[in-house]
């Protein structure tokens, strides 16, 4: 197999921010609540204008821009999204289109928060047997238009934003590890039930508000931290380390209690973890990315850091990656 790696990372968010005190004008909620509870601050809210290829295109561009690469070396675009444009066709053909990437084939990844994780690991297959040279993955997510914002106990933890890394062939470093999970038993903890064909959009779905994001957000955080812990020993494990080779963990930015849970299990150094949920709280698939594109940005992360991405969500599904950080500051 060859070496996968990211050797081109971007990100986008909208202009648009949607403070706790702007929260507590729509709900029964307060800033206070938000903050000691989840630890979000601030969202991002896509213009109503836009969906979620148009902020996907936004991040494959920096992110291509950033591999110095054109659309047309790019072979496949693999979109994990939470909120696609629609069911079908898939975000990705939608924005292989857009940017045009003319030579890529091009599908979606449906695996809720965890998606970029997902999309990550199949790249790193494509690239491995040589079927494809260069892959964009995208995590990107207009949860703005799935949330129900007269819900208390979840309009406040959701925002818009993508993120997109460009994976090729690497010689040294690169996606050293991967693992992935799944439990559909907890399908029901986490879903958006109605528009499906379990229950195809009627009067009555729209009624009873079954368009949106529906969440048991106490069984969600149990899962979140069992998983994170095991997820990222088993990515260590898996590549014949430890969590003490690990110089940054960038985990799924849900809520800070589940990641500072979860960082006192693995005994980690809680200033190695990179956190900006406080800014955009949690974009599903898109968080992952965007935390990395940020933390290589600000020159958190150098060439050669051990890096473990680390996600769960809807499905459920959990997985992690460690990698050997390919890119120059
Ligand atoms: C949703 C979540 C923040 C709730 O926090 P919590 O500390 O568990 O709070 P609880 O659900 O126990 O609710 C406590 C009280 O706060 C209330 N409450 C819920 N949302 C509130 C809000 N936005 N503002 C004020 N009060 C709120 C509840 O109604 C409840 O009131 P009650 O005791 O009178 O019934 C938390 O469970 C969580 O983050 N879960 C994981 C969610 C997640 O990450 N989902 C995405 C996974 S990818």
């Amino acid at each position: 197999m060859k070496k996968a790696g990211i050797i081109g990372i971007g990100s986008y968010v909208p202009d648009k921010v949607l403070s706790n005190f702007d929260l507590e004008k729509m709900v029964d909620t307060s800033d206070e609540w938000i903050k000691t509870r989840t630890g979000i601050s601030f969202r991002r809210i896509g213009p109503e204008n836009a969906c979620t290829s148009d902020l996907g295109v936004e991040a494959a561009k920096r992110a291509l821009e950033n591999a110095k690469l054109s659309p047309e070396d790019v072979d496949l675009i693999i979109v994990a999204s939470a909120s696609p444009d629609m069911i079908f066709p898939s975000t990705a053909c939608i924005i292989q289109s857009k940017i045009g990437a003319v030579n890529a084939a091009a599908f979606d990844i449906q695996a809720g928060c965890t998606g970029f994780v997902y999309a990550l690991t199949s790249a790193v297959q494509f690239i491995g047997t040589g079927l494809y040279k260069n892959i964009l993955v995208i995590g990107a997510e207009m949860l703005s238009r799935i949330t129900d914002w007269k819900d208390r106990n979840t309009c406040v933890l959701f925002g818009d934003g993508a993120g997109a890394a460009v994976v090729s062939e690497v010689e040294e470093g690169g996606i050293l590890s991967s693992v992935l999970g799944a439990d559909g038993t907890g399908a029901d903890l986490l879903a958006l039930p109605a528009g499906g064909s379990k229950e195809p959009a009627n009067p009555d779905t729209i009624t009873n508000r079954r368009h949106y994001i529906n969440m048991n957000g106490n069984e969600v955080f149990k899962f979140a931290v069992r998983i994170l812990e095991e997820a990222a020993r088993k990515a260590a494990e898996k590549a014949n380390l430890t969590i003490e080779d690990v110089d940054f963990i960038i985990p799924h930015q849900a809520n800070i209690r589940i990641i500072d849970a979860a960082i006192k299990r693995l005994k980690f150094p809680r200033e190695q973890v990179v956190v900006n949920l406080d800014k955009y709280g949690n974009m599903s698939s898109a968080s992952i990315p965007v935390a990395l594109d940020e933390a290589y940005r600000d020159k958190k992360i150098k060439k050669g850091d051990k890096l473990i991405l680390v996600g769960f969500g809807a499905g459920l599904t959990w997985g992690a990656n460690l990698l050997e950080w390919n890119l120059e500051d």
